[in-house]
């Protein structure tokens, strides 16, 4: 057997001594036979696996092969993938301190700075302690009336195309992509809440909304590339992607520095706890940057705050709008449940736009919403690297030791499609979130209990489901904005579903060759799928509209 070694100090950054150790283990696995430090299998397979923008697919189908957790290497690199609820709960929750964001922050630092996704421990836990009570009760409360105006735009853009009639093929209503059309209207929602900024991009294009564009593109094709070519010398000049990059950023750099510097001075100095009573309604400015730069000695400087707007802009926007882009896409597949959900919104809503009260009572909408991000977490992988070699628990995997500066894939994916704790884990299944399940095989699993979110949430959450449900992570690194994307994405479908009907585009189904009518389960491959950060549509989610009879 190799000799268990822990290079370097627990806690410290890794080094390349580190790497090397992890880099041995596997050479020594592959060529000598040995049994690796680390116990996992290695996943043989081939790189088209994992190549056509659909990795976590091909993690699932070697995770049915391998159990969790096994190994993936790519030459010199290797991963970890973790498929097993008990060892989520134990990197994300119970050693989280032992963990950190690994090349997923080395990636995304040029763009987000010490925002919270790639900031260092310290950064991290002062900044982390100022955000999160910005998404206060009050506040959410409030943004529900905001994600209703913002709202009132993409009803008037989608009134205009189903006006259009120029569906083809003998469909009734006008074509639209609406994966686009939720991308903006999320675009909208985020700057107003977040920053006070009219993007305006449902009806308008602007530089600045293409500068927002670029900067999502550019962090998704940085996590998908394999060596950081934008850190050589010099690539920053030379490279025209690049050249391009830096100068969107710059626009938007512009334009979070000058919302910026107007918060900052018109800053009203006030208590958190007056903040958090504030009466909104009254308020002129109800932003997040506002509660920040108003927050009692939120003596941050401007680079600080830049950093933390850039996060969110990025981390909350094609998140919520690859829900309601999948939300719709299922439930246009499953016409008895669109009729459900229909029903449940005409009843509680009719015309209005939604208060917080109106959600409350919309409780198939919200599993609706849950069941999606189920089907299509947002991201699939979480990516962790290890800061100290530590003991993996079994789960309903294998026991394993994750060696010091070993890389991870936690794959969302894996853990939401496993049959062990979502039976009929395939399928669209809303009312799965009401009852109780357990799997007395899997050990040290206590199962799914709805009673652990009924009372005291309005969504299903990782406790109730003890570590088997994750679309926003668990423990100290959890998202920030789950209350208020899941919110979001509840308002903008029924102010969409009560108004307008949606059919599949059968000229851009039939353009893909598969045939949808004899195999409805391949509706799928159809639209088919690609990830960046999130679950995309691999063309867009093209369909017919037309204004629904009430
Ligand atoms: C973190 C998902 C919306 C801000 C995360 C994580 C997940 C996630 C899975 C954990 C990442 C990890 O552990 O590596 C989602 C989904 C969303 C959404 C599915 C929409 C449906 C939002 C929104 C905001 C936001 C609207 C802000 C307004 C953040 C931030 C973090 C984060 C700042 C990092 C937290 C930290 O490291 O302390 N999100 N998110 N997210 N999210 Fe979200």
């Amino acid at each position: 057997d190799l000799p268990a070694l822990q290079l370097g100090t627990p806690g410290t950054d890794i080094t390349f001594a580190d790497t090397a150790h992890v880099l041995r283990t596997n050479i020594e696995q592959i060529y000598g036979g040995y049994p690796s430090l680390d116990q996992c299998p290695l996943a043989e397979g081939e790189i088209t696996d994992i190549a056509d923008g659909t990795m976590f697919i091909g993690l699932q189908r070697y995770a049915q092969q391998y159990g969790s957790p096994y190994k993936l290497c790519f030459g010199p690199k290797s991963f970890l993938v973790i498929s097993d609820p008990v060892q989520a709960k134990h990197i994300l929750r119970d050693a989280n301190t032992l963990y950190d964001k690994g090349i997923l922050a080395e990636i995304l630092k040029p763009i987000m700075g010490k925002g919270l996704i790639p900031a260092d421990p310290e950064t991290w836990s002062v900044r982390r302690r100022a955000i999160v009570p910005a998404f206060h009760k009050a506040w959410l409360n409030h943004m529900v009336g905001l994600f209703g105006y913002c709202n009132e735009g993409l009803i008037d853009s989608l009134n205009k195309a189903s006006e259009k009639n120029d569906a083809p093929g003998g469909q009734k209503g006008g074509k639209i992509e609406m994966e686009e059309k939720f991308c903006s209207v999320a675009l909208d929602i985020i700057g107003l809440s977040v920053f006070n900024y009219e993007f305006g991009s449902v009806s308008d294009e602007s530089p600045v909304i293409k500068a927002v564009y670029s900067a999502l593109v550019e962090a998704e094709h940085r996590s998908m590339t394999p060596a950081p070519y934008w850190d050589l010398p010099f690539a920053n000049e030379l490279v025209p992607r690049l050249r391009k990059f830096n100068s969107d950023l710059k626009i938007l750099d512009d334009v979070l520095t000058d919302l910026i510097n107007r918060a900052k001075n018109s800053r009203q100095v006030e208590d958190i706890e007056e903040l958090e009573k504030r009466d909104y309604a009254n308020v002129k400015d109800p932003s997040l940057l506002r509660f920040l730069v108003d927050m009692r000695g939120a003596d941050i400087d401007n680079k600080q705050l830049r950093d933390d707007l850039m996060t969110m802009l990025i981390a909350g926007h094609e998140t919520t709008a690859a829900v309601l882009t999948w939300a719709l896409f299922e439930l246009t597949k499953h016409p008895e449940k669109m009729a459900k959900v229909r029903a449940e919104i005409d009843e509680v809503l009719g015309d209005r736009n939604p208060t917080y009260d109106d959600i409350k009572n919309m409780k198939y909408l919200r599993l609706v919403v849950a069941e999606t991000l189920r089907l299509y977490p947002e991201p699939p992988l979480l990516i962790r690297r290890c800061r100290t070699e530590n003991k993996l628990p079994k789960g309903g995997g294998r026991e394993a030791t994750v060696i010091r500066g070993m890389d991870i894939f936690l794959s969302l994916y894996n853990l939401h499609h496993d049959e062990r704790f979502w039976p009929n884990a395939n399928e669209f299944i809303p009312e799965r979130w009401e009852s109780k399940y357990v799997n007395p095989e899997v050990p040290e699993w206590a199962g799914y209990d709805p009673d652990k979110w009924m009372n005291t949430n309005l969504y299903p959450n990782e406790v109730a489901s003890d570590f088997a449900y994750l679309p926003f992570g668990g423990g100290a690194r959890k998202c920030v904005g789950d209350e208020f994307a899941t919110l979001e994405a509840t308002v903008t479908l029924a102010m969409v579903l009560r108004r307008f009907e949606f059919e599949f585009d059968s000229s851009k189904l039939a353009e893909t060759k598969v045939d949808i009518m004899a195999h409805p389960e391949d509706l799928e491959h159809a639209v088919g799928m690609r990830t960046g950060a999130t679950i995309h549509t691999r063309k867009g989610l093209h369909m017919v509209i037309r204004k629904r009879e009430l």
